[in-house]
């Protein structure tokens, strides 16, 4: 083949924790789209590896007091053992944190540095003075300046969804400590993403892919380009060439992993990773849409920047929710992949055929359980399943196995057409379409074998029922050769089970339009199980019942922002006199001194103090409380007092009346 070949990417998942099915919607595509490539005769190198690096990996490893390292490998692992139970099989699976990765980075950085494409400023950064330490991305929250919303550090995540560079953030407080954090001025490294600007019109004008990912990035070159921080305060990552201090940013030694994974994976092979990446090449990224402005605007900008070729293709998908919810570990709204599905003893297959059918890929996708067990148990289970099951059974039981004869010319013609649509379906990276006009053939099958009815044709006419069972054995031949990229594990069987020769991966598509020998062939096992009434309710309780939890538990650890708390007034006062409340047991009447003026409270504390004890006390008053009237006296305050015995908070330290508490 004289084209050079196809490089497969998928969007590296952090290690930081487990995989879930949101997860999947990147890599189960992908290895449909490779392993049709590979169906169709391509020559296609799949890689992808962990990203290791970027402040919520350092944040989670010191929560559980273990390494940043360490927390990547038990995560790499997880991934790499998730991906095969999925059938997704990389050719290769590298780290971000490995030699190669911080090679290659060093080697672009200095590239860019070299080209001129990287100056130096002063900045202020968020500081924590009790931590002492800058506060890099997630180790800071605070609003956003574009929408005002609760944000972290480096990205608007609740809200408008924008990339924040350091010192953007309104607000800042300490993630580890809580407390309001302090501007300070550092010195960082900034890319200058801004001369890009008619350079990446250019090349996104020629972007392959799906038109989500080609078309907002079109709309944010347009509107605003300013140029990126790319370096970072953190011992944990790539270091900045000549500087100790600082780490490059995440998103500069993530994506190079694709050129570090595709070196690692050459070195392996013995072959040459320049010819996949530079100039002309057909580099194929899937992502998800969450990180459509990483890979069509700053990604293509650096390589270009450092004199690399540029992404050929760019296919994002849309996002996987739940009830419209954005996947959320702590707000419940998650479904783990191995947890909830692959332990459960599901086929991945199912959940492949799910991912990739229900919706077409740049649309969301909500996942529901009950969803999910209509397709399969309409679709796989009636259509699919039991075509291939009646097949194979009749042929076994009346003919011991496949005919000897051709099939018909319009059976052939039947296969070749559907071939045809789930080519174009691909080549529009419309999988949800390609699944459908496969299944468009499972369902022609199964009104064939029903309509021609070979089960009563064989009483009248045995050799017109010998030739219904030799197209439904072609059909179910054409089936697995065409659901392999979605159904791998089901697949291999309906294969071994049709007695075809040599390894299912090895055979092309071509494979189905040749005639189909002779054989013997064994009573067939039913291969597609139903998804259960039952079974699916459970699963259903249990997604409710952990958003619900973690509903709950959010409430109690409900936080104030910085702003909120300061609506408060809080002040020491000194009480200057007190009296019983006339017809109350319970209430003290106060005059306190709180700096400015003495202010009447009314104060519950009567069965636990004398009005001796208190007078001359120093205590905690809030001082803007709406003014109320108690037992008909009025009461302009509050004392703060902790527990059952009302004790009365007094500063440690002695402080005049009226100083503000913070
Ligand atoms: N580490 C970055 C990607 C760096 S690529 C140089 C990242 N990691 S991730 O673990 O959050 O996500 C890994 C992949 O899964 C990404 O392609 C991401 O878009 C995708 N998805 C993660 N959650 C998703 C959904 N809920 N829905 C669809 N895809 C999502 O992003
Ligand atoms: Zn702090």
């Amino acid at each position: 083949m004289s084209e050079k070949p196809i490089l497969v990417t998928c969007g590296l998942p952090y290690t930081n924790g487990p995989c879930h099915i949101g997860h999947l919607r990147t890599y189960v595509p992908a290895d449909f789209y490779v392993r049709y490539l590979r169906k169709k005769g391509e020559e296609v190198v799949f890689v992808c590896g962990s990203d290791n690096h970027g402040t919520p990996i350092v944040v989670s490893a010191e929560a559980e007091k273990i390494s940043p390292r360490e927390m990547s490998e038990r995560y790499h692992a997880h991934f790499d053992a998730t991906f095969q139970r999925m059938l997704v099989n990389f050719d290769h699976f590298g780290m971000t944190d490995d030699p190669t990765n911080h090679s290659r980075t060093r080697q672009i950085v200095e590239a860019l540095v070299e080209h001129g494409f990287v100056y130096s400023k002063i900045i202020k950064q968020s500081y924590c003075t009790k931590c002492r330490r800058f506060l890099p991305d997630r180790y800071v929250e605070g609003t956003c300046p574009h929408c005002g919303t609760q944000a972290r550090g480096d990205e608007c995540d609740q809200g408008c969804g924008r990339h924040l560079e350091p010192g953007e953030i309104k607000d800042p407080v300490c993630m580890v400590c809580k407390t309001r954090a302090e501007l300070r001025d550092q010195e960082h490294y900034f890319f200058k993403l801004s001369e890009f600007k008619e350079f990446l019109l250019g090349y996104l004008d020629g972007l392959s892919g799906t038109l989500n990912a080609r078309n907002y990035a079109i709309g944010w070159v347009k509107e605003e380009l300013h140029d990126w921080c790319i370096t970072r305060t953190l011992d944990w990552g790539v270091k900045f060439p000549g500087r100790d201090d600082l780490v490059v940013y995440v998103w500069v030694d993530a994506p190079i992993g694709y050129i570090s994974f595709t070196e690692e994976w050459a070195k392996k092979t013995g072959n040459d990773w320049k010819t996949l990446w530079c100039g002309e090449n057909r580099v194929t990224h899937f992502i998800g849409g969450d990180i459509i402005y990483h890979h069509c605007i700053f990604w293509p900008a650096l390589l270009e920047g450092a004199g690399y070729g540029t992404p050929h293709s760019i296919v994002a998908s849309g996002m996987v929710k739940v009830d419209d919810h954005k996947f959320s570990k702590s707000r419940g709204y998650v479904v783990w992949t191995n947890d909830d599905y692959l332990d459960k003893g599901l086929s991945p297959d199912y959940l492949r055929y799910y991912l990739l059918s229900y919706t077409n890929h740049t649309k969301d996708l909500n996942f529901s359980w009950k969803v999910f067990q209509e397709r399969v148990n309409n679709e796989l289970v009636n259509t699919l399943g039991n075509f291939v099951y009646r097949s194979l059974y009749f042929a076994h039981k009346e003919f011991g196995g496949i005919p000897d004869l051709p099939a018909r010319k319009e059976i052939f013609e039947q296969i070749a057409r559907s071939f045809a649509s789930v080519d174009t379906a691909v080549q529009d990276y419309d999988f949800k379409i390609a699944v459908d006009e496969m299944m468009a053939l499972a369902a022609f099958g199964n009104n064939y074998i029903q309509t021609s009815a070979p089960w009563k044709l064989i009483k009248s006419d045995r050799e017109a029922a010998r030739q219904v069972v030799k197209d439904c054995l072609v059909l179910v031949r054409a089936l697995a050769l065409l659901l392999e990229p979605v159904l791998p594990g089901k697949a291999r069987e309906i294969w071994e089970m049709i007695g075809s020769q040599g390894s299912l991966d090895l055979c092309t598509l071509d494979e189905a339009l040749q005639n189909l020998r002779p054989g013997t062939l064994p009573a067939p096992r039913p291969l597609f199980p139903k998804l259960e009434d039952e079974f699916i309710g459970e699963m259903d309780a249990l997604l409710r019942k952990r958003v619900e939890e973690a509903g709950q538990k959010n409430k109690k650890t409900e936080t104030v922002s910085i702003e909120e708390f300061s609506r408060l007034d809080i002040r020491t006062g000194t009480i200057v006199t007190a009296e019983p409340v006339p017809k109350s047991s319970k209430l003290l009447k106060l005059q306190v001194n709180i700096g400015e003026e003495t202010r009447q409270i009314v104060a519950g504390i009567a069965p636990f103090y004398t009005p001796e004890d208190l007078i001359g006390t120093t205590a905690v008053v809030v001082v803007n409380l709406q003014p109320a009237k108690i037992f008909g006296v009025e009461s302009r305050g509050m004392l703060l007092a902790a527990g059952d015995r009302a004790s009365l908070l007094v500063p440690k330290i002695e402080v005049p009346p009226g100083t503000k508490i913070r």
